[in-house]
C-alpha cells in the first residue's frame, strides 16, 4: 500500500513518476491569515516539500457546531496544495474534540485512577469507550471522506493523531463496562477469570460481571493480572476507534491507504503496536529524541523497531522535529549535522518519508517555542536551509524508496506483554527498566559494528543466528516451545534476569526460575538477589553488574559458566551460563552489565555462531552500519556515531550521499550519513 502512496506523491509539480521519498510536515494554515499560505506553497517547493499532514487538529474549525460545518476554507488549502504538486495525508481531525461537544458532552471526558475529571483545555479529552464520543467522532469522518474522497490532492488518510498519546488509560464508567465486556470475550466465565486473576488472593473472588472495574485507586496493590489485562483492554480499546474510523475511509474510498502515527519511542509503551500494525495500510511513527548520554542509539533503537513493527517494510516518520521541542524540562537545540543525521538514521532503517511536526512554527499556543520547518525567524535561518539540504538529499535518495530491510544475523526481541509485565508493583526491585535493558544491549552491538533486527514475538525469529530476549518475562508455553526448537534447529539464544518467570496470565511457572526457560537453559534459580540502587557486584572478566543477581545452580551437565560472580552473595556462583543443545543454544546472563559489559562480553556470546561486523576494524564503533535492499540493489548507510570526522576505506559501491575520494575512501564529518549503492547479491 506504501506504493499506492508512492506514485500518488510522486504525482509532483515536476510530473516525475519514479517512487521518491516524501518529504514533509504537519501543516496547520487554520493557525495563519489567508496571505501566509501562498508564501507556505512556495517555500514547501523550494524545501522540496511533497506532502502535508492537514487537519489534525482541526474539528472546532470544521464543526463549529453540532449541525453547522465549514469547509471552505479546507477546499482552498487542498486546491492550493495540488496547484503546488504537494500530496495530502488528510487526517479525520478527530483528535481533540471542540467545547461545544465536551460542553454538550461532558460524559466523554476521561476519569483518571483517582477518579478526578480529565477537562478540556489542552488536547484529546476523549474516553476511547465513549459511545457518544465514537458517535460524533465518526459522523465527522464521515463528512470528510464524502467531501474530499475525489480530491486529486489526497494521497492518503491519517487516522485521528498519536491514539492513546494523553489518553491511554481512562478508569470512567464507560471504560468499566468495556473492560467487561472485554473480559467477557477473552474467557468466556467468571470461572476462568477468577483463576487468570488468581482471585484466592486477598478475597477477590467475583462472582457477578458487574462487580469487576478498572484498577482504580486502590487501597495497596491492585491486582497484578487485573492490571496486566487493562494494559492489554486499554490497548485494544484505542486500536477499535483505530478500526472504527478506518471503516468508514474504506468504505467511501477503498483505493486510499489508511494509517495513523504511532509513538514509537522512548516510555511510550501503552500502545501494543506489534498488535496494531495489521490495521493500518502503512505504519507510521513520530519520533522525539530525549537528550541524553544514548539519545541517538535510542533514535535508531526506535526506528529500528518501527522497521521489525512493518515486518521489514517501509514505513512512513509522519514527526520528528528540525531542532528543540517545547515539552522537556530543557529544550535543547540541535546541533548542524543532527537534523539531516536525524532524519537519515530514520531512513536508513526504513522510512520512505521524513516528516515533522510542523511546516511553520507557531506564533500562539503551547507549542509556541517547538521548532518547525520554518522557524518564527523565517526561512532566512539556519534551520530553513538545513530543511532545504535535506530535500536536496532525499531526492538523491529517491532510488532507496520502496526497499526493504536485509535481515541481520542478530535479532533483539521486544515483547509488548514482558514491557509491561515486568515493571508492574510488587516485584523483587522497581528499579528495572525493561526499554532501558533492550536499548543496553543495542548500544552494545552498534559499540562492536554489528547489525541487529528489533523484531516482534509475531516475527519468524528463525531467520536469525542469534536471538537476544532481554528480560522476556512473560512466556507462555507456546512461545517456551518456539524457543525450544529456535536453539534446537540451531539457533544461539540468549536471554536475562527475569525472564521466562510467568505464563501469559502473570502466574510464576512453579519449579524453580527462570520457570518456562529452564531446562532450555540448564539452570535452576531458587531464589532472586536484587541489588539496591548503589550495589553493585564484580563477575569474572572484569564484569560489574548492578541492578539484579541470581543464585543460580546448573542442573545440566552440558551447561558451561561462562562469567562467576566473584563478589556480592552470590559469589563463587555462576553468573553467565551457556549450554548446547541440538545445533544451537541458550545463553543466561543473569546481571545487568549496561553498554560497556556488555560490549565486553557479546564477542563470546556471538562466537559459536560466527557473527561479526561487516566494518573494517577500525571504524568498529564509530560508524553504525545500517542496510535496505530490493532486487537488484543493495544500500549501506553509514552513521557516523561520533562528533569527529571518520574515514571508510575498503567499502565497494556508488555513493548516492557522500562522496568517495580518489583512493576510494569515504570521509564522513561529524555525525554525518554516507550511503552507498551496491549491486544485490
Ligand atoms: C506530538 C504531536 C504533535 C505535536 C508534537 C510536538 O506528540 O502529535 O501534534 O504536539 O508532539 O513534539
Amino acid at each position: 500500500m506504501i506504493s499506492t502512496l508512492h506514485s500518488r506523491t510522486s504525482r509532483g509539480a515536476d510530473g516525475d513518476p519514479a517512487p521518491r521519498l516524501a518529504y514533509g510536515a504537519d501543516y496547520n494554515p487554520e493557525q495563519w491569515p489567508r496571505e501566509v499560505w501562498e508564501e507556505d506553497i512556495r517555500l514547501m517547493r523550494e524545501a522540496g516539500v511533497n506532502v502535508v499532514s492537514v487537519a489534525i487538529f482541526s474539528w472546532a474549525r470544521l464543526q463549529p457546531g453540532p449541525d453547522t460545518w465549514d469547509f471552505g476554507w479546507l477546499d482552498e488549502v487542498m486546491d492550493l496544495l495540488h496547484a503546488g504538486g504537494i500530496g495530502v495525508d488528510l487526517a479525520t481531525a478527530t483528535a481533540s474534540p471542540p467545547p461545544w461537544l465536551t460542553t454538550a458532552h461532558p460524559e466523554i471526558l476521561p476519569v483518571t485512577a483517582n477518579g478526578e475529571t480529565v477537562w478540556p483545555g489542552a488536547r484529546q479529552h476523549w474516553r476511547p469507550t465513549s459511545p457518544v464520543f465514537r458517535e460524533h467522532a465518526l459522523r465527522l469522518v464521515r463528512k470528510i471522506a464524502e467531501r474530499y474522497r475525489e480530491h486529486p490532492a489526497l494521497v492518503a488518510w491519517h487516522v485521528s493523531n498519536e491514539l492513546g498519546c494523553h489518553n491511554v488509560y481512562d478508569y470512567s464508567d464507560d471504560a468499566a463496562r468495556a473492560f467487561r465486556a472485554w473480559l467477557r470475550a477473552r474467557y468466556g466465565t467468571l470461572d476462568a477469570l477468577n483463576h487468570a486473576w488468581g482471585t484466592a488472593f486477598w478475597s477477590q473472588r467475583y462472582t457477578d460481571w458487574d462487580q469487576i472495574l478498572p484498577p482504580r485507586l486502590a487501597a495497596s496493590h491492585p491486582n497484578p493480572t487485573q492490571q496486566l489485562d487493562f494494559k492489554r483492554f486499554s490497548s485494544d480499546a484505542l486500536k477499535d476507534h483505530l478500526v472504527a474510523e478506518r471503516e468508514i475511509l474504506k468504505e467511501l474510498t477503498p483505493g486510499t491507504p489508511v494509517t495513523t502515527n504511532f509513538m514509537v519511542m522512548g516510555n511510550t509503551k501503552g500502545m501494543d503496536y506489534a498488535d496494531w500494525a495489521d490495521e493500518v495500510d502503512f505504519v507510521s511513527n513520530d519520533h522525539y529524541v530525549h537528550p541524553g548520554p544514548q539519545d541517538r542509539d535510542e533514535l535508531s533503537f526506535s526506528a529500528n523497531l518501527t522497521s521489525g513493527i512493518a515486518s521489514g517494510r517501509p514505513w512512513f516518520l509522519m514527526e520528528h522535529s528540525t531542532s528543540a521541542v517545547n515539552w522537556q524540562p530543557v529544550n535543547v537545540a540541535k546541533r548542524p549535522g543532527d537534523l539531516e543525521r536525524d532524519a537519515l538514521l530514520h531512513v536508513a532503517h526504513g522510512a520512505d518519508a521524513v516528516c515533522y511536526f510542523q511546516w511553520r512554527q507557531s506564533a500562539a499556543g503551547a507549542e509556541k517555542y517547538h521548532s518547525a520547518m520554518v522557524p518564527h525567524a523565517g526561512e532566512d535561518s539556519e534551520v530553513f536551509r538545513a530543511v532545504a539540504g535535506l530535500g536536496a538529499t532525499l531526492r538523491a535518495l529517491a532510488p532507496v524508496a520502496g526497499s526493504h530491510r536485509e535481515t541481520a544475523s542478530v535479532g533483539i526481541l521486544f515483547d509488548w506483554a514482558s514491557w509491561w509485565a515486568s515493571e508492574q508493583d510488587s516485584h523483587p526491585t522497581a528499579l528495572l527498566s525493561y526499554r532501558q535493558e533492550a536499548l543496553d544491549w543495542y548500544s552494545a552491538l552498534l559499540a562492536l559494528g554489528i547489525r541487529a533486527d528489533l523484531v516482534t514475538t509475531r516475527a519468524d525469529l528463525s531467520r536469525h543466528q542469534v536471538l537476544i530476549a532481554p528480560v522476556l518475562h512473560v512466556v507462555p508455553a507456546r512461545l517456551a516451545k518456539e524457543l525450544t526448537r529456535y536453539a534446537e534447529q540451531g539457533g544461539h539464544l540468549v536471554t536475562t534476569y527475569f525472564s521466562g518467570v510467568v505464563d501469559e496470565n502473570d502466574h510464576v511457572w512453579l519449579g524453580g526460575y527462570p520457570g518456562a526457560l529452564r531446562e532450555l537453559l540448564g539452570i535452576r534459580v531458587e531464589e532472586f538477589g536484587p541489588l539496591l540502587g548503589d550495589e553493585s557486584v564484580e563477575l569474572d572478566g572484569s564484569l560489574t553488574g548492578s541492578l539484579w543477581t541470581d543464585r543460580i545452580t546448573v542442573t545440566d551437565g552440558d551447561t558451561e559458566v561462562l562469567a562467576a560472580y566473584r563478589t556480592g552473595e552470590q559469589a563463587g556462583r555462576p553468573a553467565v551460563t551457556r549450554r548446547p543443545t541440538g545445533g544451537g543454544s541458550a545463553a543466561y546472563v543473569s546481571t545487568r552489565l549496561g553498554v560497556e559489559g556488555l560490549t565486553s562480553l557479546l564477542p563470546r556470546l556471538l562466537g559459536p555462531a560466527g557473527v561479526e561486523s561487516e566494518l573494517p576494524a577500525e571504524v568498529r564503533g564509530l560508524i553504525e552500519p545500517v542496510v535496505r535492499r530490493d532486487a537488484e540493489n543493495r544500500f549501506l548507510f553509514l552513521v557516523n556515531r561520533t562528533d569527529d570526522t571518520v574515514v571508510v576505506r575498503g567499502l565497494d559501491g556508488e555513493a548516492l550521499v557522500g562522496s568517495t575520494g580518489a583512493d576510494g575512501a569515504l570521509t564522513l564529518g561529524p555525525r554525518a550519513v554516507a550511503v552507498l549503492r551496491q549491486p544485490a547479491a
